[in-house]
């Protein structure tokens, strides 16, 4: 039976290209239903809902706000709608919009859809992800909100210059030395999960690094920190069973938990795959080459320690300025019923911030975040809900409060101004290609830039 099934798969695979409705009445019932779940298993493992779906919308209907540097990018309806959605895309139009960001209609799609990693998608998962869309979704006839970039960005055609540059099709190589295991873990976390498009550090034209694979990148807001192999910036004194929990859960007791954006990758996506496959990517991120940063000089979980303030500022009056108050004042009022007084938390998933990487790191930026935001994980996993503080307290006493929290227990030497603050609070810095847009320079000169710097990137070579 299970060969039937697989020569079947193979049959099928075949005569994809030739039409979905050919190729389906060619093989029988049970090799149709193991390629709809192989196309389901690989539409979660590579996260389309997350982006595809407004929030209350229907699934894959599309529309979902997504606030780049550039401007506001509005995912597509990709149900199988004929008016809607991608119901009239063929197998070759699917796989194009999928690995090289070209449209049905040959237009460019804009890289919020991280084309640049599926491109390492195999053709026989893309066809099996072409199959349960077109067969294992529901459509819906209703068109998503369309984007509108300011100019030059209106222009797609200026991606053809960005994928030029960017854009690799090569497939991925295991480096020497790799598991086949690691190697199943770098396919499912390069070409599916995208961990790198988080990650990975990006140039001033939004393309990733080269050399710096996985090395730490700043979102505009919350911080993707370094997740290579090396066991002082990045992963490395992290065990397997640790990062397996902390893909499949947001926690790792001890070393940190997922707020953010990395929640909603767990929530979406990481926490429905196999143990096996999250084994895997752990595998993988422990073989990554190591990429060290000289100023960190321990690991981001090593920091701080038991420490109590609170002593110091009992039987003192709180001043009439609620922005003059000091850092363990506004700790006892707002944090320490749940942090405790000496920042060691509780058992029960209120964590301690000392051994929290999120104060371990070369950069504030996501103890700020996580103030203001709050932490709220899925139903998942128990007692997971900090409120956000956005509302309550203002720059000021986020300011004072996030640098007497990396002052107790945290790391000393990175401490935050009120102006990062305000910025994060306004949805992080600006890319430098919209502010140089926006300093008059025109498309032209844009495409011209684009060139230069493609240019100057194959001499390297
Ligand atoms: C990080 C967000 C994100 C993820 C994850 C994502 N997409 Fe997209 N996708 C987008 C955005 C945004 C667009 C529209 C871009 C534009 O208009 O230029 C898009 C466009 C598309 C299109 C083009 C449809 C059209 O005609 O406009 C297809 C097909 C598509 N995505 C399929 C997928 C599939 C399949 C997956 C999962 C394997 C996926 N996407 C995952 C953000 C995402
Ligand atoms: C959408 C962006 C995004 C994607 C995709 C993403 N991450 Fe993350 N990741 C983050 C952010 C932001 C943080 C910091 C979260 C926090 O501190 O609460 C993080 C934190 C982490 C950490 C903890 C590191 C530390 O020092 O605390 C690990 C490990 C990690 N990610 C692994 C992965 C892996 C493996 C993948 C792919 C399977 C992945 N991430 C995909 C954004 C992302
Ligand atoms: C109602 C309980 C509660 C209160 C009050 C609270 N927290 Fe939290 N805090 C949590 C929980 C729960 C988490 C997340 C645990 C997890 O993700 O597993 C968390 C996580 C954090 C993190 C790590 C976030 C990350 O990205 O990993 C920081 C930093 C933090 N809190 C600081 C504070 C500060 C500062 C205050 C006071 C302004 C505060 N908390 C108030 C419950 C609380």
């Amino acid at each position: 039976m299970k060969n039937r099934t697989s020569t079947s798969l193979t049959r099928l695979r075949r005569l994809l290209p030739m039409g979905l409705l050919a190729a389906w009445i060619a093989v029988p019932a049970h090799a149709q239903d193991a390629f709809l779940q192989l196309g389901e298993k690989l539409a979660t493992q590579g996260d389309c809902v997350a982006c595809h779906t407004a929030p209350g919308g229907k699934p894959f209907a599309g529309g979902l706000a997504i606030h780049s540097p550039l401007g506001t990018i509005y995912s597509s309806n990709i149900t199988p709608s004929k008016t809607a959605g991608i119901g009239n895309y063929s197998l070759q139009q699917f796989a194009a919009a999928v690995r090289e960001g070209v449209r049905g209609d040959g237009a460019h799609l804009y890289p919020a859809m991280p084309y640049t990693s599926y491109a390492k998608i195999t053709d026989q998962d893309m066809a099996a992800l072409y199959a349960y869309f077109m067969k294992g979704v529901k459509p819906v006839d209703a068109k998503a909100t369309p984007t509108a970039l300011p100019f030059p960005f209106n222009i797609r055609l200026s991606m053809a210059f960005w994928n030029a540059i960017y854009l690799d099709r090569k497939p991925l190589q295991a480096a020497p030395g790799m598991s086949a295991d690691a190697a199943r873990g770098q396919y499912l976390g390069i070409a599916l999960e995208h961990c790198d498009t988080c990650h990975t550090p990006r140039d001033f034209m939004m393309g990733e690094k080269s050399g710096q694979a996985l090395a730490g990148a700043s979102l505009g807001t919350w911080y993707a920190p370094n997740i290579t192999s090396d066991p002082v910036s990045g992963i490395g004194g992290w065990s397997v069973d640790e990062l397996v929990s902390y893909l499949k859960t947001g926690q790792a007791p001890g070393k940190a938990q997922a707020a953010g954006p990395m929640q909603e990758a767990i929530d979406h996506s990481l926490r429905h795959l196999d143990d096996q496959d999250l084994r895997d990517i752990a595998l993988w991120l422990k073989s990554t080459s190591p990429v060290r940063d000289p100023a960190d000089s321990k690991p981001a979980f090593a920091w701080g320690q038991v420490n109590d303030q609170l002593a110091t500022i009992r039987g003192q009056a709180l001043p009439d300025d609620k922005n003059a108050m000091s850092g363990p004042q506004l700790y006892d009022a707002y944090c320490s019923s749940c942090h405790r007084p000496a920042g060691e938390g509780s058992g029960d998933g209120l964590p301690s911030l000392f051994h929290n990487t999120t104060l371990g790191h070369d950069t504030a930026d996501n103890v700020v975040m996580a103030m203001l935001n709050g932490v709220d994980r899925g139903g998942y996993s128990e007692n997971v809900l900090m409120p956000a503080f956005g509302g309550n307290l203002s720059d000021a006493q986020i300011t004072t409060l996030a640098n007497f929290l990396l002052k107790s227990w945290g790391r000393p030497d990175v401490q935050v101004s009120q102006a990062r603050v305000a910025e994060l609070r306004a949805g992080g810095a600006p890319s430098p290609l919209l502010s140089l847009a926006r300093y008059g320079m025109i498309a032209g000169g844009i495409v011209v830039l684009l060139l230069i710097a493609m240019l100057a990137r194959r001499r390297r070579r």
